[in-house]
C-alpha cells in the first residue's frame, strides 16, 4: 500500500516549497494539486469562458484535459498535451483558479485524478482539501499556515525575484480575497482536518518546517 502525506493551508503558506523538499528527503512524489486547478483556470482564461457562469464552465469541463508528468522528480503540468507549468504561475491564473475551483464539475474531475495517483504512489500532496476530502485516511496530515503579512511578503519577494512587477498592498488584498473564497465556498472549503497537525511557519525557517514534517512522517512509516 502507498504512504500518503496531506498538506493543506492558505495561499502563500509555503506548502509547495516545503512539500517538494520533504518529498526529496523521503523519496516520495510531490503532487501540487493547485497546479491542476490553475491549468483548468488557464483554459478558461484562454477561451474567454465566463467564469461567473457555472453552466459556461461546466460546458467546457469535459474538454479540458489536465495531466501530470514527472521528469527527474519535478512535476510538469500538461493542458491538452501542452506544457503549461510556467504559465500557470501567473497571479491572474491563481486568482482565476480560486474562482473556478468552487464549481463541482471542476472539483470532481480533479478529485479522481488525485486519488488515483495517491493510490499508486507514495505521495506528499498539497492543496486546500487534501486532508479533509481527497485523502481522508492519510496517516499524516499537516495544516501549514502563516500570517497574511508573512505570506504577502514571501509572495512579493518570489515575484520580484522572477522579475515581475508587483505591489505589496495589492498582493495582500489578493491573498485575503483568496483566503476568503477558499474558506467560504460550499464544496470542500479550506479547513484544518480534525486529525491534522497545525504548523504555523510565520517564525520558522524552511529547514525547520521540513525537519518537523519529515520527522513526523518517519514516525508513521
Ligand atoms: O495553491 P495554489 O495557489 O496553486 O492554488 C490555486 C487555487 O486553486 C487556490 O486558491 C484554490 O482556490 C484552488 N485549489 C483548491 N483545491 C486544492 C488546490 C487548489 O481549490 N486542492
Amino acid at each position: 500500500m502507498s504512504m500518503n502525506i496531506a498538506i493543506d493551508g492558505p495561499a502563500g503558506a509555503g506548502k509547495s516549497t516545503i512539500a517538494k523538499r520533504v518529498a526529496k528527503e523521503l523519496g516520495f512524489i510531490y503532487v501540487d494539486t493547485g497546479a491542476m486547478y490553475r491549468a483548468m483556470a488557464l483554459y478558461i482564461l484562454r477561451h474567454g469562458v465566463n467564469e461567473k457562469e457555472e453552466s459556461a464552465v461546466a460546458a467546457v469541463c469535459d474538454r479540458i484535459d489536465v495531466a501530470l508528468r514527472y521528469v527527474d522528480g519535478n512535476q510538469m503540468v500538461l493542458l491538452c498535451g501542452e506544457d503549461v507549468s510556467t504559465e500557470i504561475r501567473k497571479e491572474e491564473v491563481g486568482n482565476m483558479a480560486s474562482v473556478t475551483s468552487v464549481y463541482p464539475c471542476v472539483r470532481q474531475k480533479l478529485l479522481s485524478l488525485q486519488q488515483d495517483l495517491a493510490a499508486r504512489e507514495d505521495v506528499i500532496m498539497d492543496g486546500r482539501d487534501i486532508g479533509t476530502c481527497v485523502l481522508p485516511d492519510a496517516p499524516l496530515k499537516i495544516y501549514l499556515t502563516a500570517s497574511v503579512e508573512t505570506r504577502a511578503k514571501r509572495r512579493y519577494q518570489e515575484l520580484q525575484e522572477k522579475g515581475q512587477t508587483c505591489d505589496l498592498t495589492e498582493i495582500m488584498k489578493d491573498i485575503e480575497d483568496r483566503d476568503y473564497r477558499d474558506m467560504h465556498r460550499e464544496i470542500s472549503p479550506l479547513a484544518q482536518a480534525e486529525d491534522a497537525i497545525l504548523v504555523d511557519s510565520s517564525d520558522m525557517t524552511i529547514e525547520e518546517v521540513v525537519a518537523k514534517i519529515t520527522d513526523l512522517a518517519k514516525e508513521r512509516m
